[in-house]
């Protein structure tokens, strides 16, 4: 259990670092008009779904989960606002990561910036950060 934390603690800066690369990279795709697929695209979906994975398992066992406490700041964020955030921004990356394989030339990297930024942006807003005081730290 407290390893499957620390695990899904760090992971957040694979995460974070790979979808940050493969932004930069479908800007500059999509400015060249680039053919073909990156990896860093695939390797940004696999950490993401890894996260999921490990965060599924945690919220069945976490101690921080529980809805007769969602009154209580710290249980109603791990309870609800984290996961539920957390899964919408992983629908968006699947979703970009889907859709931009059916596509070709600038639409292809073009979707992946989008819906990977959208991503981006909502899992950062569902990190508890240390200075959000939800009882996690920077590891
Ligand atoms: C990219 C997506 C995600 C990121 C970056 C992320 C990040 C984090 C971080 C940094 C923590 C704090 C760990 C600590 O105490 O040091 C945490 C805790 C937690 N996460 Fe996530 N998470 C993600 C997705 C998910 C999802 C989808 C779920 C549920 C299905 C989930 C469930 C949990 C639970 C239950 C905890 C509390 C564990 C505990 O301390 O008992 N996470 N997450």
């Amino acid at each position: 259990m407290n390893a499957l934390i620390r695990a899904h603690s760090g992971l957040r800066y694979v995460v974070l670092g790979l979808l940050i690369a493969a932004i930069f990279v479908a800007y500059s795709n999509w400015q060249k008009r680039s053919e073909g697929d990156s990896k860093v695209y695939l390797f940004a979906f696999i950490a993401t779904h890894t996260q999921l994975l490990i965060g599924l398992i945690l919220y069945f066992v976490s101690a921080k989960v529980d809805f007769d406490l969602v009154s209580e700041k710290v249980f109603r964020f791990y309870t609800i606002e984290h996961i539920f955030m957390m899964l919408i921004a992983i629908v968006l990356i699947t979703l970009g990561r889907i859709r931009s394989k059916k596509l070709t030339g600038a639409d292809k990297h073009k979707t992946v910036l989008y819906f990977y930024a959208m991503g981006l942006i909502i899992i950062l807003a569902a990190i508890p950060w240390p200075f959000r005081n939800l009882g996690a730290g920077w590891f």
